[in-house]
């Protein structure tokens, strides 16, 4: 790994109590980039912008795709990374979906920690506190054809993260409009995907709601995920969620939940939601909640589900009573080191500047 160090550290400028977050960045970011069919060195540099042009590939024809994960540092200061051999598998999933060339395990591992490794002060420390780093990939070839690009560039960027509290919200059920289709690319994190949320998710907004739960896209009969998150729901003490598909993104978050749920000896059913069951429930009593699980805050709890034209309420719990409070707790410790790690989730970042 080529390492140039930052002559103008920021890090007298950030204060973790008032930054804004996905608008601070840290001193470094990773570059690396491909061409004539292979990537070249890992280069952690000052981060700041890079040049490009508006013929480049990636803006024209959407050749681009993204990781969101995290960096906790413990209240020793011992910096950890969550899970990140899944995000690395889940990225060259990603990038084999959209045709681009997938990253080595080096590539992304080492440079993840190299770059928490040398930003570690940038990390704030606790309760909700934490690093969100995004590694993405995009075509840069400066050619108005379209077709495969020949030139990519990796890079990992990161911004200081805080409060993952989120109040209930309401979110409406997707009538029209899909996230992904069969045969998409619902199962990639392809930016395009985001693009295209966005519109629906305005016209939920001006509707009253803060989220869409999206339905599949054949009948809008089946839940499938609810805004950038994966779905839960709860009937009487068993949850349920979706089985990942080619429409659903196989979330890291939902992952860890369905193995917290069951060490702790909840009923989990990765099946078919129908939405018929779901209102059928709640207007029976036996529906107890329904969340959302993703990186970014962990869990958004909702408060009520748009259905019909209709905005029906769901049961209020104490987090004492909520599933989703309890396995919310139990993930959050676990990456703040706060309890063990049977799993063995966490990977500790130590050194790692030493070792590249
Ligand atoms: C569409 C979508 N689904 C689910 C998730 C949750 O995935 P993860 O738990 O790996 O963050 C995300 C978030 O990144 C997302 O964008």
């Amino acid at each position: 790994m080529i390492i140039q160090k930052t002559e103008n550290s920021r890090i007298s400028t950030f204060d973790p109590n008032n930054f804004s977050f996905g608008g601070t960045f840290i001193d470094h970011m990773i570059i690396c980039e491909y061409e004539d069919g292979k990537w070249g060195d890992v280069k952690l540099v000052p981060y700041g912008p890079i040049p490009f042009t508006p013929a480049m590939m990636g803006v024209n024809y959407g050749q681009a795709c993204f990781e969101g994960m995290k960096a906790y540092k413990d209240k020793d200061g011992q910096v950890f990374l969550f899970r990140p051999e899944k995000n690395f598998e889940r990225i060259n999933k990603s990038a084999k979906r959209l045709a681009m060339p997938e990253v080595t395990e080096e590539m992304f591992l080492d440079g993840l920690k190299a770059l928490v490794d040398i930003d570690r002060e940038w990390i704030p420390q606790g309760e909700g506190m934490s690093l969100y780093i995004r590694p993405l990939i995009f075509a840069t070839e400066e050619a108005l054809k379209a077709r495969v690009s020949n030139k990519y560039m990796f890079a990992i960027v990161a911004t200081p993260a805080k409060s993952y509290y989120s109040e209930p919200v309401s979110v409406k059920i997707s009538d029209h409009y899909s996230r992904a289709a069969n045969g998409g690319v619902g199962s990639a994190k392809a930016a395009g995907n985001y693009a295209a949320s966005f519109y629906p998710t305005q016209l939920a907004i001006e509707e009253g709601y803060e989220q869409i739960i999206w339905t599949d896209d054949a009948t809008h009969e089946y839940f499938e995920e609810s805004g950038t998150m994966n779905v839960f729901v709860r009937i009487n003490d068993t949850i349920y969620t979706p089985p990942t598909s080619e429409k659903i993104l196989d979330g890291v978050t939902r992952d860890s939940f369905i193995q917290l749920a069951k060490k702790r000896g909840i009923e989990v059913k990765v099946e078919p939601i129908p939405v018929k069951t779901v209102i059928e429930a709640l207007k029976g009593g036996s529906l107890k909640e329904v969340w959302g699980v993703g990186t970014a805050v962990v869990t958004t709890q909702f408060q009520a589900l748009g259905y019909q034209g209709e905005k029906l309420a769901l049961p209020r719990l104490s987090d004492e009573e909520s599933f989703a409070a309890l396995l919310k707790k139990d993930l959050v410790d676990l990456q703040n080191n706060l309890s063990e790690d049977p799993f063995g989730w966490r990977v500790i970042v130590d050194h790692a500047l030493e070792t590249v």
